[in-house]
């Protein structure tokens, strides 16, 4: 079986507050998935890269590395799916494994993703990079809190998740657009995706602030 690398680019990035779509903002000299790009472009064991981009997208830069498709939905789950029907029609089996991985975590690096897949691939079901909870977490109601919930075994889900891409498809569609990850579908389907341990610093490029967080861990890399 094969590795490819999906790559959901076709939303709005609402909540970043930038005028074009955050995965296209300038960060450190280039837009921002660029620098996704460069790191799932340094893991060797990966057979191709698709971006899923929204049709009419003019900004998503091409290369030679990774190959475009406008087919992305309303949601993030929709822009999966239809990533995973591309995938299949360019040659990609069934058995084949997908790595999903957000063009806004543009701070992954190669050497979390190898450790990923090297644990994938002793897995039948397949996992996810995610971290341990650090906060306490509050249940809350009208801003206040009304409980405090046990931060033990509660884990923080990032991006790649790395599946099957017939189960993965299969469970995408089952569960609808309301997902925003794909161990949930899997969950759903009673399996049990393997979680391993990633990075703080991968984290998703989502508010205001992060673009400023992310410029600096990128500067600290280059020491
Ligand atoms: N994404 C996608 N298709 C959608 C929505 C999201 O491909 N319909 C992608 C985004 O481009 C991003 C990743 O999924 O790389 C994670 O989603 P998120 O961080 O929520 O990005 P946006 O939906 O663009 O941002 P927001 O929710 O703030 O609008
Ligand atoms: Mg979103």
């Amino acid at each position: 079986a094969r590795l490819h690398a999906l790559i959901p680019a076709a939303g709005t990035g609402s909540r970043a507050g930038t005028a074009q779509p955050k995965q296209y903002e300038p960060l450190a000299g280039r837009a921002l998935v660029l620098h996704t790009l460069e790191a799932l472009g340094g893991v060797s064991r990966l057979a191709s890269i698709l971006v899923v981009v929204s049709s009419g997208d003019s900004l998503m830069p091409r290369g030679a590395g990774w190959q475009v498709a406008a087919c992305g939905g309303d949601t993030r789950a929709a822009s999966v799916g239809n990533g995973l029907a591309e995938l299949q029609a360019r040659g990609a089996g069934e058995d084949d494994w997908v790595l999903v991985h957000d063009a806004a975590r543009c701070l992954v690096t190669p050497a979390q993703v190898d450790r990923l897949i090297d644990e994938c691939l002793a897995d039948e079901v397949g996992g996810l990079l995610a971290v341990p909870l650090a906060d306490t977490l509050k249940a809350a109601q009208d801003g206040r809190a009304t409980q405090t919930l046990p931060r033990e075994g509660k884990w923080l889900a990032q991006t790649p998740q790395m599946f099957r891409l017939g189960v993965l498809r299969r469970a995408l569609a089952q569960a609808g657009a309301g997902v925003t990850d794909e161990a949930s579908a899997i969950e759903a389907l009673g399996l049990r995706p393997r979680l391993v341990a990633g990075s703080a610093q991968n984290f998703k490029v989502t508010w205001p602030e992060d673009f400023a967080l992310a410029q600096a861990v990128l500067e600290s890399r280059k020491r």
